[in-house]
C-alpha cells in the first residue's frame, strides 16, 4: 500500500491541466453494453475506476482496454452476471444493472454493500426499473433481475434525485418500449454529458439538466466516438490547492460553467478566480481567506464531493464557518485527521463548526474516502512540516497522478511504499 509523503507550506505556481471527468466517463463506458457497434471515448482519465469499468465490461463479453488516454470497447456476447469481487471495490459497478436488462432481459449484479460514507442503496434504481416492467429477487447477495418480455416505458418520480438511479434508468430507457418520463431527476452536468452520448449512439431523450427528462426508446444504438467532459471535482480541488498554500494556479480544461456553486463560494470566501483566454486563473485576494457556510445539495446546489476538501480552506481561513452535509450520513470521516493536524472543528450531527486561523502542522493520517483523501493531501500541502497520508488507494480511485500534477507546480510530495 503506497502512502504520499508531503512537506508542507509551499506556494503552488504553474499550469494544471483538468483531467476528464471519473464520474461521467464510468456510467458513459458502461453505457456501451447498450450500444451494438464499436465505441471509442477520449478523455478518459486513467484511474483506478476507469480500470475496475474496463475489466466488468470484460467479463460481461465485451473487448474493452485503456490506451493513452483512450477506451475501446468492441463488440461481443453479452453475458450477464457482475460479480461481488468487483462490485465490492466500486459501487458504480450496479450502473451495468439497467443497460444488461435492456439488452438481454436479465442481469445479475452483486449488490453493492455500504460503504465508509453511509448506507447508500439502490432501491430508487430497483423500484424504477420495477415499474419498467423488471422483476427482481435478492439471491446470494445478488440482485437477480428479469424481463423476460422486454423493458417498457414508464412514468417515474424520483423520492430524491438519485444520481446513479437516473443514470440506471436513462440507460435502460433508450432501448425501451415507449414513452419514459423521469421526475424529479438529477440534474448533474455529468448526467447530461451521458445523454449526449446516447443521443450521438442515436437515443431519443429530451430535458437532460432539468428534473423533468422525457426518453422515446429506440430499437438500437449505434457505435460513435465520444469525448468525455472535463472533471469538476478534480478542477474545484486544484482551485483549492492555489487557495491553502497562497499559491496561483491556472487550470486548462476547468469547467467553470459547471462550478457556480463552488466558485460562488470560492470567491465569498476570498479567492480571486478569473477566466482568461488560457483557462482559470485562482489565487488568493488582498484581503486573505475568510470562513462562509456552505451547506451541500444536489446540483446546482453545492457538490458532497467537496464538501471535505472545502473544510480544509475553511481551516486556512480567518473567523469560522458552519459546514452542512446534506447527500450522505457519515460523510465527515476527514474530519478527525484534520483534528489531528491542528484543526478546529465540531461535528454535530450532520454539520460541523469549523474555526479557521489556525496553523496546520504535518502529521500521520488515513484516508477513509476518495475525497476524504483528497482533502488530507490540501491540508498536507497547507501545513508545516511533514504529513504523511495513508491509504491513498481511495485517491487513486478519483485523482489522475496527483502526485505528478502537484509537484509540476511546486508541491514537494511524493508517493511512498508504507514500509518506507
Ligand atoms: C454519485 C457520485 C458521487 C456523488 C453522488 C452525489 C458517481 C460514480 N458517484 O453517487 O461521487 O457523491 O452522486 O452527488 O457518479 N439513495 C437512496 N436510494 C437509492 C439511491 C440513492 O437512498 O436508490 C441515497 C444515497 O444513499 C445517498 C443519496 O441518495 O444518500 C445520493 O445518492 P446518489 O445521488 O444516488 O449518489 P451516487 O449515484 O451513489
Amino acid at each position: 500500500m503506497d502512502s504520499f509523503l508531503i512537506e508542507g507550506g509551499e506556494p503552488l505556481k504553474g499550469v494544471i491541466e483538468v483531467s476528464g471527468s471519473k464520474n461521467a466517463a464510468l456510467p458513459i463506458i458502461m453505457a456501451s453494453i447498450a450500444v451494438d457497434d464499436e465505441v471509442v471515448y477520449t478523455n478518459v482519465p486513467d484511474l483506478r475506476d476507469i480500470h475496475t469499468t474496463i475489466n466488468l465490461l470484460n467479463i460481461l463479453g465485451r473487448e474493452a482496454e485503456l490506451r493513452d488516454g483512450v477506451v475501446t470497447v468492441k463488440n461481443g456476447a453479452l453475458s450477464m452476471e457482475a460479480p461481488y469481487d468487483l462490485v465490492k471495490t466500486m459501487r458504480a459497478s450496479v450502473l451495468c444493472l439497467g443497460p444488461l436488462l435492456a439488452r438481454l432481459g436479465e442481469a445479475k449484479v452483486s449488490l453493492p454493500g455500504g460503504c465508509a460514507i453511509g448506507a447508500r442503496p439502490v432501491d430508487q434504481h430497483l423500484s424504477a426499473l420495477e415499474k419498467m416492467g423488471a422483476s427482481f429477487d435478492l439471491e446470494n447477495g445478488y440482485i437477480h433481475g428479469r424481463c423476460p418480455g422486454g423493458l417498457k416505458g414508464a412514468h417515474i418520480r424520483f423520492d430524491f434525485p438519485t444520481v446513479g438511479g437516473t443514470e440506471n434508468v436513462l440507460m435502460a430507457a433508450c432501448l425501451a418500449r415507449g414513452e419514459t418520463v423521469l421526475e424529479n431527476a438529477a440534474r448533474e452536468p455529468e448526467i447530461v454529458d451521458l445523454a449526449n452520448f446516447l443521443i450521438r449512439c442515436g437515443a431519443r431523450i429530451e430535458g437532460q439538466g432539468t428534473t423533468m427528462m422525457h426518453v422515446w426508446g429506440v430499437e438500437r444504438l449505434r457505435g460513435c466516438s465520444y469525448r468525455i467532459m472535463p472533471d469538476r471535482i478534480e478542477a474545484g480541488t486544484f482551485l483549492i490547492a492555489a487557495g491553502v498554500t497562497g499559491g496561483e494556479l491556472l487550470l486548462r480544461h476547468c469547467p467553470l460553467g459547471d462550478m457556480s456553486a463552488v466558485v460562488d463560494k470560492l470567491r465569498a470566501a476570498g479567492m480571486v478566480i478569473t477566466e482568461v483566454p488560457e483557462g482559470v486563473l485562482a489565487r488568493v485576494g488582498e484581503e486573505g481567506l475568510k470562513c462562509v457556510d456552505v451547506c451541500t445539495r444536489p446540483h446546482p446546489g453545492f457538490p458532497t464531493d467537496m464538501q471535505a476538501q472545502f473544510m480544509v480552506l475553511m481551516c486556512c481561513a480567518q473567523g469560522s464557518g458552519l459546514v452542512e452535509e446534506n447527500i450522505f450520513e457519515n460523510r465527515f470521516m476527514h474530519v478527525q485527521e484534520l483534528v489531528r493536524m491542528g484543526a478546529d472543528i465540531h461535528v454535530t450531527g450532520s454539520s460541523a463548526m469549523v474555526r479557521g486561523g489556525r496553523k496546520l502542522t504535518g502529521a500521520p493520517v488515513m484516508a477513509s474516502d476518495l475525497r476524504a483523501g483528497a482533502a488530507l493531501v490540501l491540508a498536507g500541502l497547507a501545513a508545516e512540516g511533514e504529513t504523511r497520508v495513508q491509504r491513498i488507494y481511495h485517491v487513486d480511485r478519483g485523482y489522475e497522478h496527483l502526485a505528478d500534477k502537484l509537484s509540476a507546480v511546486g508541491a514537494r510530495i511524493r508517493r511512498v511504499k508504507e514500509a518506507d
